[in-house]
């Protein structure tokens, strides 16, 4: 652990006080490892990113969320979290991340950080201590330490299935070379288990909360978080669905106190810090109920991210996001893609457009033009949809999903599909910046390797060509800011056809998407403010517009364009 930081005291941070500004936020989410590099070695940093915030601040954004950036063996892409104080020496310094959170401030721009509470890096010194102190220690009671099952204990302690294939146990192995306990991870063997019914595990999390918010971070995105509790008796999985609260490691019941706690932390500072869930559930519900005001502030919408390029899907799926929030008083989320997924402009130019992390495949066959045309066309609905907005670094320049040669992947999703999925790689591809060849500005030669034809995609070629992806985010950004409607307007449906998504912000504006094959004839409007598409006076298939039905009034809460 890095020992130097306990004693030491934190800068002083003055955070902005306007409340509920996490409510319509735009987020931009940082994959450190691909964003710029600044050293030259090849590998994304926080000077990197330090050069490029006049890049964010020109692109419009509220926040940055970063991904982990804690020192890691990174055998899960920095979600295996060897220290929670520290930065990785392959990126920076703590004091570097100090002064990066006040510069980005100075801007503007807030800081959000990854926290992972499921597991942590077996090289983790807790792990370690676990380890070396044997069955039955103080240590092993912070994890899931078991004993297996049949008669010489070779058989794992449950039927649980990891969430990235294969199984949650591994077995240890003794001083004396014979075989141990087994400890669970529903991720990679590196990453085991902690276990949230232990005083150590939760205490502990509460002082890395204070140590970051101290530092002036405006909030945390929670990893996996609906899967820290489990149920110690260990049972099998559930034939069938589980009921409501009874699945044996995921959305359980005692997870909400933990998450209160955390709350009752966050609302000790001023400035507002958000929690932010990743969570992933089906059933609506229950995914409301993290959400309840003594909880998380917001959490990912996944919904909506995993529909198929279909009206009728979408719609459904953004009724249905508005309905579960709308009780409990919590703004929706609206997230294209992340560092997990398929990036849009291929999802979209497939037969099968929607996601699902098992359907990945070498050589899907796809129509890259007409993905992009519709990755433009998403990103003005989901811009112009009530609740807050999430760009994944590289979809504002339109980047494909790469598909990596076999020998360069490093996501362990690959390997433990016995690399029948490609995994995730493919979109944590370094960003380009600048020239006509690798790297394109990011530094040295990138960690994955970039395409040879993505001279068009760096924001240098971007920046002057008003019809890029790149102006088209940040016009975008820009009329979120500036026109009032977006901020509190109701939304309010226009029936325009079955193949198209159509509605009202407020009085004033009117987004339409057009997700049939023909031409739509725009209602009667005052000014268009933007479009995915030229027009020619009718929308085109596969383009989204948002029109003003009169000369618009600007925010008065102070935001700036
Ligand atoms: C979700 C993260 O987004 C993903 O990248 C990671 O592999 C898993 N959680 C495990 O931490």
């Amino acid at each position: 652990m890095n020992t130097d930081v306990l004693n030491a005291t934190p800068r002083t941070v003055s955070m902005p006080t306007d409340t509920g500004w996490w409510r319509d936020a735009v987020i931009y989410q940082v994959y450190v490892r691909s964003f710029a590099d600044g050293s030259g070695d090849g590998t994304g940093d926080l000077a990197g990113v330090r050069d490029r915030l006049g890049y964010l601040k020109e692109l419009g954004v509220d926040a940055i969320w970063f991904t982990p950036w804690y020192p890691s063996p990174l055998a899960d892409g920095g979600y295996d979290v060897q220290d929670y104080r520290d930065i990785d020496p392959r990126f920076g310094t703590l004091a570097e991340a100090e002064q990066l959170i006040e510069e980005a401030l100075a801007l503007g721009i807030r800081t959000i950080i990854d926290i992972v509470p499921n597991h942590i890096s077996d090289q983790h010194e807790w792990f370690q201590q676990a380890l070396a102190a044997g069955p039955g220690s103080p240590e092993r009671a912070r994890f899931w330490f078991h004993p297996g099952r049949g008669e010489n204990g070779d058989e794992m302690p449950t039927d649980w299935v990891s969430s990235f294939q294969g199984s949650t146990w591994t077995r240890t192995t003794n001083p004396d070379g014979t075989p141990g306990e087994w400890y669970l991870h529903l991720f990679t063997r590196e990453q085991p288990d902690l276990n949230w019914n232990h005083p150590d595990v939760r205490r502990e999390h509460e002082d890395i909360l204070r140590f970051w918010f101290d530092r002036g971070v405006a909030g945390v995105r929670i990893d996996s978080a609906a899967m820290p509790v489990k149920d110690a008796a260990l049972p099998s999985l559930p034939k069938g669905t589980a009921a409501p609260g009874d699945h044996p490691h995921i959305d359980r019941d005692e997870l909400h106190d933990i998450y209160r706690d955390w709350r009752a932390v966050a609302d000790e500072y001023e400035g507002e810090r958000v929690l932010v869930g990743e969570v992933w559930l089906d059933d609506a519900e229950r995914f409301a109920r993290y959400l309840r005001s003594d909880e998380m502030h917001t959490a990912f919408n996944f919904d909506f991210m995993t529909q198929p390029w279909n009206a009728a899907a979408m719609r459904a799926s953004i009724t249905r996001t508005l309905a579960e929030h709308e009780p409990i008083g919590a703004p929706a989320t609206w997230v294209l893609s992340n560092h997990d997924i398929t990036r849009p402009v291929t999802r979209y130019g497939r037969a099968d457009s929607g996601f699902a992390f098992l359907r990945k495949r070498f050589g899907t066959p796809t129509d890259i033009a007409r993905g992009t045309q519709r990755a433009r066309a998403a990103a003005l609905l989901v811009a112009a949809l009530p609740g807050s907005l999430y760009i994944y670094q590289g979809d504002e320049l339109g980047l494909p999903e790469v598909e990596l040669p076999r020998e360069v992947i490093q996501d362990p999703m690959h390997f433990r599909s016995e690399g029948v999925d490609p995994g995730r790689d493919g979109c944590r591809v370094p960003l380009p910046w600048s020239g006509t060849s690798a790297p394109y500005g990011f530094g040295g030669t990138a960690w994955l390797p970039q395409p040879a034809d993505w001279s068009t995609y760096t924001v240098e070629a971007q920046r002057s060509d008003p019809t890029s992806m790149l102006n088209l985010y940040r016009q975008a950004i820009a009329l979120r800011r500036s026109q009032a409607d977006f901020a509190t307007g109701e939304l309010e449906w226009l029936e325009l056809g079955a193949d198209i998504i159509a509605f009202h912000r407020g009085d004033n504006l009117i987004s339409i998407t057009n997700l049939s094959a023909t031409p739509v004839p725009l209602p009667a409007h005052h000014e268009v403010l933007l479009s995915s598409a030229p027009l020619g006076g009718v929308l085109p298939p596969d383009s989204t517009v948002w029109l003003a039905l009169r000369e618009s009034p600007e925010r008065s809460d102070g935001a700036q364009q």
